[in-house]
Formats: structure tokens, C-alpha cells, sequence
């Protein structure tokens, strides 16, 4: 643990320019959709992240060759020898990440079965996966559950169904979308997350070969089809990422721009942002032309001095505020005047990270109740998710554990916009979901240190 810890000396603006590649929440799906080709696919723009090393282990082990191409951050994925793995060899990564589970699909089109090690990623709650056993078993495929892992096998294959989801899930309708392109027959999802990652993922499999209509109302109409192909492609860039600098922008009375965020898949943040008092210019991409190189597009967010104000907003699934895009943001919010109300409805467990702020000088108190409108299933559930965050307080260095992936981040930004030098401990965490933030933080002058 000591070795993993970051020395922060807060206080100084961060100013800058920095890159965000492909959306972690899709380029890990993505690699899983390779493994349904029956030829090569590529992928561009891939953060070197941890998420992505779990995936890349796992398909390696499923005989999916794996090679770096020409291009930093190409991925080519070869699925020509795709074979059974051990569950020991699987176990490694026991504990790791969530995507393990989105194998399911893929390895009962490939192999017939399928060995899931028991999932890791983020603690924000008990994230069960009832859903995706719920909608595997639709298709037809028996699940037996085990201490060490889930065992699946589909003795009949996997048939198209109608199926509607109790809550719009992301994993759930991926797992859905992996699993019905090469099922028998016609799968109508109803209740789908249409996040802008799924509609990328439909993007990657529909390259592929698949066909899938996107109706209105969150119904997913896919026709199954018996083959699919490699697949080449350019994810749609990272807007959690992008979202946390904007935050830490603001936070820090700074002045970043994020090359490669993209406004469409953040009109919502973009909205809370300017309500808060924080300012955006985008640019738009312009391709590169005779005598003229181009330009990448991105979204310059900065702090116009004087004070920020208060805001009320609640997470939800898209077109709403991401559950992601919160915890980056409270601590600017805590330089708001006035009190600011998040109603988180995502996750149950969302806000544990608040009391760590509170121990630097923030004052955010947490209920049960639910502060906002949007319907919630955590409410008379007893959960504290929802939180009241008093401002402007002066933030002060402290000692911070890291629990989880965003909270994190929120941490690392708190230490940043705080007087005095932090010790921010377990900060590899942040590496699960960051590119090189370090190197980051070096270009945008903060001031850190590994001890
Ligand atoms: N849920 C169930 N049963 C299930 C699946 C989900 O009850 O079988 C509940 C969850 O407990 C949660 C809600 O449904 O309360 C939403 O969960 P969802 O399935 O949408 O989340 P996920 O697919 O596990 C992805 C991202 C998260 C992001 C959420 C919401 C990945 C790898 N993870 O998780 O990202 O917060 O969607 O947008 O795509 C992160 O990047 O740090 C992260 C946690």
C-alpha cells in the first residue's frame, strides 16, 4: 500500500491541454464482440487501462490472438483458434473487472459453454447480474452456479426471444446484444439502456454483419444471423474521462481542454456545467485537406472567477446526468454558493465517497429520502443516496484512501482544489479507468510526487 500512494500539493490551478482516447465502457465490449468473427478485427484509439489488460488476458486464453497494429492504441484481434480455457487460467482474473461477464454470449456462439470467474470491478453497491443470467436463460442457455465461477451451456443453442428488461442496464443489454446477433431467430429487447456506448457497440456488430433496428421507446428489434465477420473501428472517445477533467477544472479554478471530447454525447454535463458557472467553447474536428493539417476537435472547459452556484440534478440512464459524471463533480460543488441536492437513482451506494470531502472541510450530509423527482428504486429501500452539498467551503490537505474507480478521481480532484499537501493512497485504482493520468496531471501543472 505504501507504495501506492500520491503526494498532492493542492492549490494550483490546472491549465492545459490534454487527449482522451476511446470510451472505456465500449472499447472493453468491443473486444469482447471480436471474439463472434470469424476473421481479424481492429480496433483504434484503445487506452492503455486495466480494464483493457483483463479483457486482452481473457481472449488470449480463449485462443484470440492478440497483436498491438501500426497505429498507437490500434488492437488487431484474431479469433481463427478460439478454444476452451481452464478455470484455473480463467480464475486468475477472478475478482478483476465486470466485463468477464459479456463472455457468456460469445463463448456459448463459439464453444458451446463457458467457465465466468467471479466478477470484480467497482464497490458502489451489490451490482448483481440477475438480469444477464435472467436474459442467457431466455436464449436458452442452462447456468450452473458454483463456488468457483458460473458454469454455461446451451445443449440446444441459443434462440431469439422477447424479453424485457426490469431496469435499463447497460451490461444487461450488452449481453443481450452479444448474445441475440448470432441467436436463431428474432430478439426484441424492451426496457434497453440506449447509452452512446451501446448504440457504438451496435455500430461494431453491425460492421460485423448483424442486424439490429434501434426503435423508439428503449426497444431493440436484432435478427439473428449464423456468421459474422471482423469488424474495423474508431470508438467514440471517452466522455466519463472528459467529463471528470472538465470537473477538475473547475475545481481547481483552472482551465482545461479536452482534445477528443465529443458535445453530442454530453449536452447533459454540458447543461449542469454552465448552471454551476462554468464555462465550454467546443471545437469542432476539421479533416485535414490540401495545405491545411486540420484540427482535432475537442471542448476547452475553465473556471470564469468569482463564485459558482448551486445546483439540483439527478443521475440517470442516458439522455440523462451519467451516475459516473458525479462524484468528479460534487467537488466543484462544494465551491458553490448555496446548497446543491444530488439525487442519485443509478447505483444504491453511490455517495460513501462524500465523507472523505467532509473530512478535508466540505459540508455534504447524505439521506435516505430522495431528493428529486426521478423515480427511484432505492428510496423506501433505506439507501443514503441522496446528498445536500453546502458551499462554498474551503477544502484543506488530508490523508485519502481511494475506495473505488470515480470516487477516486473525485478524490484526486478534492487534493488538488485543497490547501496543503494530500496523501492520496491506492491511486493505482485510478488506472483501472485513466489513461496515464499521471503523466496528465504532469501536463496540466499540478503538483504530485510518488514519495
Ligand atoms: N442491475 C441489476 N441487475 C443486473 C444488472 C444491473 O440490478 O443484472 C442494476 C445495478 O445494480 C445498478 C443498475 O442496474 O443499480 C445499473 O447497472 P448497469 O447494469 O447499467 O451497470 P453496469 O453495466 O454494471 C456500466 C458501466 C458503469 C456505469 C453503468 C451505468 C461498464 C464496464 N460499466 O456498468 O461504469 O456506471 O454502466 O452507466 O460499462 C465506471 O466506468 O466506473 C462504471 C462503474
Amino acid at each position: 500500500m505504501t507504495d501506492d500512494v500520491l503526494v498532492v500539493h493542492g492549490g494550483t490551478p490546472l491549465e492545459g491541454r490534454i487527449r482522451v482516447r476511446g470510451a472505456k465502457n465500449l472499447v472493453s465490449k468491443a473486444m469482447v464482440a471480436a471474439l463472434l468473427g470469424d476473421s481479424p478485427s481492429r480496433l483504434f484509439d484503445v487506452p492503455k487501462i486495466r480494464d483493457v489488460e483483463v479483457v486482452r488476458g481473457l481472449l488470449g486464453l480463449h485462443g484470440v490472438k492478440v497483436t498491438d497494429g501500426d497505429e498507437d492504441g490500434e488492437l488487431v484481434f484474431d479469433p481463427a483458434n478460439v478454444e476452451s480455457a481452464s478455470t484455473d487460467q480463467i480464475n486468475v482474473h477472478a475478482g478483476s473487472s465486470r466485463i468477464p461477464i459479456l463472455f457468456c454470449g460469445p463463448l456459448l456462439h463459439r464453444l458451446g459453454h463457458a467457465f465466468i470467474p467471479d466478477l470484480g470491478g467497482c464497490h458502489i453497491g451489490p451490482r448483481p447480474i440477475d438480469f444477464h443470467l435472467q436474459a442467457l436463460r431466455e436464449f436458452g442457455a442452462t447456468v450452473d452456479k458454483t463456488p468457483e465461477g458460473l458454469h454455461l451451456s446451451a445443449p440446444n443453442g441459443l434462440h431469439g426471444t422477447k424479453f424485457a428488461l426490469p431496469y435499463p442496464s447497460v451490461g444487461a443489454t450488452e449481453q443481450v446484444l452479444l448474445t441475440a446477433v448470432m441467436a436463431e431467430g428474432v430478439t426484441e429487447l424492451r426496457n434497453a439502456a440506449v447509452e452512446p456506448e451501446i448504440i457504438d457497440l451496435i455500430c461494431v456488430l453491425q460492421k460485423m454483419g448483424a442486424i439490429i433496428k434501434v426503435h423508439t421507446d428503449r426497444v431493440i428489434e436484432i435478427q439473428g444471423v449464423p456468421k459474422l465477420h471482423g469488424y474495423t473501428h474508431r470508438p467514440i472517445p471517452d466522455r466519463i474521462e472528459a467529463a471528470s477533467w472538465a470537473a477538475a477544472a473547475l475545481a481547481t479554478r483552472g482551465h482545461v481542454e479536452v482534445l477528443g471530447a465529443q458535445q453530442a454525447d454530453m449536452m447533459t454535463f454540458l447543461n449542469i456545467f454552465r448552471s454551476v458557472g462554468g464555462e465550454y467553447e467546443v471545437t469542432d474536428s476539421r479533416p485535414p485537406r490540401l495545405g491545411d493539417p486540420g484540427q482535432e476537435g475537442g471542448i476547452r472547459f475553465w473556471h470564469p472567477g468569482g463564485e459558482l452556484k448551486s445546483v439540483a440534478l439527478e443521475t440517470d440512464v442516458h439522455p440523462g446526468f451519467m451516475t459516473d459524471w458525479q462524484q468528479p463533480l460534487v467537488v466543484a460543488l462544494t465551491q458553490a454558493r448555496g446548497l446543491s441536492i444530488v439525487h442519485e437513482t443509478v447505483y444504491e451506494q453511490r455517495l460513501g465517497y462524500t465523507e472523505a470531502l467532509n473530512s478535508m472541510g466540505a459540508n455534504i450530509q447524505v439521506y435516505r429520502d430522495c431528493l428529486g423527482g426521478t423515480p427511484c428504486r432505492f428510496g423506501r429501500r433505506n439507501f443514503k443516496h441522496s446528498a445536500v452539498i453546502a458551499g462554498p467551503s474551503k477544502l484543506h490537505a488530508a490523508d485519502l484512501v481511494i475506495p473505488d474507480l470515480r470516487a477516486g478521481f473525485s478524490h484526486l480532484i478534492a487534493a488538488l482544489a485543497a490547501e496543503g499537501t494530500s496523501r492520496v493512497y491506492g491511486v493505482d485504482l485510478i488506472n483501472r479507468g485513466y489513461e496515464d493520468f499521471e503523466a496528465k496531471l504532469a501536463d496540466l501543472g499540478a503538483h504530485v510526487e510518488r514519495p
